[in-house]
């Protein structure tokens, strides 16, 4: 029986860990769940919410409206042939569960994204990246929900019209829909890209002669646990601002007064900038302000040391992306997803 909660405290819903209340709250199992939601609250009557792990959001304001949690489940090989195996992910399954499914089954394509936090259904929202691959490299298609008309779509991998930390589902259609599941295509002889500097020193590390799907995923588990703060521990949302990406005459004018500035090409005349180097040039790795701060392992995450407010961590993401300005004349736009009614 589903049932809509009123009054519910989302901290232990968001990995920052900020206290907001939900007015409502219903975490639905399957479609027949949402569409009675919906019947109840249809979304002309208030704001709703989708939210899968809680993992790339921040609170700075209670919701007054409906969340909705997405419990959607289930993991099925759709369709094979001898290079490929199409798997259905439902939308609430864990991301790193499904990339562990994917291992142990000999399916190639995730092992690079291994023990990014959230729920699968999230991962095409800001196409999901890390060590070299993106969701948008293994994603077939996706089935979802409107919100308001109730119909469901499908979106192939054109519809989506993924870029970096970017997808359709974050400009035209914010919001309108919920995502039930996703399918992707994953190899049964996987080609390994271990092009990403760190994780090709990772692999040296460990002594692999052989590169195998364990050992690709085990060498991204590594690197991420001795860089990035565990959400369960220290409240926090990953990077929190997108790395900018710059003209090469905008980064060849830089570089003349910073030297050691990193870049990466990333097409015609374009430059990707690291965020977390800029804001550490700043002075503000290590930075704490109350519980609020910013991370001394990575300058890019911003954490909740304990008792934060999303507002106040909201306060100190706008003076970093001030000072990176002041300084550097780039521009941060948030990675995270603001959820408020005065900030964004
Ligand atoms: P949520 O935070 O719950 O939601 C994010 C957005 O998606 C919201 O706008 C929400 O409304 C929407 N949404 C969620 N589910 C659905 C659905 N079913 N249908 C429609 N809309 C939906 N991200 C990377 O890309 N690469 C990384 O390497 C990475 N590392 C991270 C490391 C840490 C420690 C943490 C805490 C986060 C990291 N992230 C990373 C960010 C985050 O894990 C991803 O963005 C993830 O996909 C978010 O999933 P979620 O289920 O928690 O989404
Ligand atoms: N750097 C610094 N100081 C810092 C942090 C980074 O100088 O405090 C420099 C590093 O030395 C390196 C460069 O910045 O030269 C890149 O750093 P890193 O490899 O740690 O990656 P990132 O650019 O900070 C991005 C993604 C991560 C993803 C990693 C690995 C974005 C916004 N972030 O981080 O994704 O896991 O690469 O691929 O693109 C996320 O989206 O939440 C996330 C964690």
């Amino acid at each position: 029986m589903m049932t809509i909660q009123q009054n519910v405290n989302l901290l232990p819903y968001n990995t920052f860990h900020v206290q907001a209340m939900a007015r409502q709250f219903a975490a639905v199992r399957n479609p027949g769940e949402l569409d009675e939601v919906l019947e109840v609250c249809p979304p002309q009557q208030q704001p709703v919410l989708v939210l899968g792990g809680g993992s790339n959001l921040l609170f700075v304001d209670d919701y007054d409206g409906l969340v909705i949690r997405n419990e959607l489940m289930g993991i099925t090989v759709v369709q094979e042939d001898d290079e490929y195996a199409y798997v259905q992910v439902g939308a609430g399954e864990n991301w790193h569960r499904f990339v562990q499914y994917c291992v142990q089954n000999g399916l190639g394509g995730v092992e690079n994204l291994s023990l990014i936090p959230g729920s699968t259904g999230a991962s095409p929202i800001q196409n999901i990246g890390a060590y070299g691959v993106e969701v948008k490299d293994v994603f077939h298609a996706l089935e979802a929900f409107h919100l308001g008309d109730r119909e469901r779509t499908t979106f192939n991998l054109e519809d989506c019209e993924f870029g970096y930390r970017e997808s359709v589902f974050k400009k035209k259609h914010k919001g309108a829909f919920i995502i039930l599941h996703v399918t992707f295509r994953l190899s049964k002889k996987p080609r390994f890209n271990t092009s990403y500097g760190a994780l090709e020193q990772e692999l040296e590390k460990m002594g692999i002669q052989e590169l195998s799907l364990q050992a690709v995923s085990e060498a991204v588990i590594r690197i991420r646990q001795r860089k990035l703060p565990d959400p369960a521990r220290i409240g926090n949302a990953g990077s929190f601002f997108k790395n900018p990406e710059v003209d090469l005459s905008v980064y060849q004018q830089l570089k003349k007064d910073f030297q050691n500035m990193p870049g990466y090409t990333t097409g015609e005349e374009k430059i990707k900038l690291a965020a977390g180097w800029l804001i550490e040039q700043c002075g503000w790795k290590g930075y704490r302000q109350g519980d609020a701060g910013c991370y001394e392992k990575q300058a890019l995450v911003l954490v909740n040391w304990g008792g934060a407010t999303g507002r106040q961590i909201y306060q100190l993401s706008s003076e970093i992306a001030e000072s990176v300005e002041k300084k550097f004349g780039v521009k941060l736009e948030r990675e995270v997803n603001v959820i408020g009614s005065h900030l964004r």
